[in-house]
């Protein structure tokens, strides 16, 4: 017997993840490349919210997540993008891994085609197809410093529709960020192409050429998914959330309901305490611009010449072919 999830392919970068812990287990020391984890801890004040919160009990939280964290995250977005949204259209996700599945089961049909970057997350496309949807890839250049255009979508989009684009920036693994104009111009051409945009978001904050613009400055009608694990540096602690466009919501809510129940209480309690801790995260962020510098320098002097100089987030893509 076959089934659907036959062709599912590993995420190659959490196999070399297991090796590693396992070589670590025998007491070798390893310098951890594969998976993007921030090099920094929680903030202090995430860490004393949890030693408080331990000692109680803690059950599921409501499925869309607890009332301080989606408050929470109304004020982050009122500060950081100057955008009013409703609490009630957040909801918290076991990492923004689960906020994708929430997205597609409900933006698409099974068997509807979603677009995405090559180079891009390796899960996006293993994702996809091991839930059933089709996949069309459009390749991003060096020569463009790997930014996805409107007209490329267009063309793709051309060559054979899809029905959605589920697009980062910054991105994994080029690091490129787009500007507020190129991002209107890929939201614009979604909306032309009756296409659904689902903006990952989730290298916000990592910026190291201007503030990220969130898709929720420019349309309402995007799926926003972020997490917690990068800029908040909490990639173990599996909480993410999603902004769902009103139509969209209530079955969010029960798929949430269904398949995850809530995220993490503690993690929750935890997160709600993230927000208040602006200096800490922000000296995260000017050690890895000093790391991105050392990268930056360091590389053409070790023969390395080929690489854009990464926007955002923690990666830098370099060709080594030669
Ligand atoms: C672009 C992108 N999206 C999503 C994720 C998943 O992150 P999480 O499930 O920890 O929120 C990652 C992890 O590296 C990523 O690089």
């Amino acid at each position: 017997m076959t089934n659907s999830l036959d062709g599912l392919m590993p995420f190659f970068a959490m196999d070399i993840l297991k090796r590693a812990k396992a070589l670590e287990a025998q007491g070798r020391t390893v310098c951890h490349l594969e998976v993007g984890e921030p090099g920094a801890p929680p903030a202090a004040r995430v860490l004393e919210a949890v030693a408080r919160a331990l000692p109680e009990p803690q059950g599921y939280t409501n499925a869309k997540g607890l009332n301080a964290l989606r408050e929470g995250l109304e004020g982050y977005y009122e500060r950081q993008h100057g955008v009013q949204i409703d609490p009630e259209l957040i909801v918290a996700t076991m990492g923004s891994s689960a906020g994708f599945i929430l997205a597609f089961h409900t933006a698409f049909q099974t068997g509807a085609r979603i677009a995405i970057t090559r180079p891009g997350y390796p899960a996006y496309v293993n994702t996809l197809l091991g839930l059933g949807y089709g996949v069309a890839e459009i390749p991003v250049s060096a020569g463009n410093g790997w930014r996805l255009t409107g007209a490329e979508i267009a063309t793709a989009h051309a060559r054979q529709p899809f029905d959605g684009l589920l697009f980062a920036s910054p991105a994994n693994p080029t690091g490129a960020s787009v500007s507020r104009e190129q991002l209107a111009d890929i939201v614009a051409t979604c909306a032309r192409l009756g296409v659904t945009l689902i903006s990952d978001e989730i290298y916000h904050g990592l910026d190291y050429a201007g503030p990220s613009v969130s898709a929720l400055e420019l349309t309402r009608d995007a799926i926003i998914i972020n997490s917690f694990s990068k800029y908040f540096s909490m990639t173990g602690w599996r909480l993410g959330w999603a902004i769902i466009p009103p139509d969209l919501m209530r079955a969010v809510e029960c798929l949430q309901q269904n398949l995850f129940l809530s995220a993490p209480a503690l993690s929750q309690i935890a997160a709600v305490a993230a927000f208040d801790c602006e200096d800490e995260l922000q000296a995260n962020i000017a050690a890895y611009a000093r790391n991105r510098e050392i990268l930056l320098e360091g590389l053409p002097k070790a023969g390395f010449t080929k690489f854009a100089p990464a926007d955002g987030a923690f990666y830098l893509y370099a060709d080594v072919r030669e």
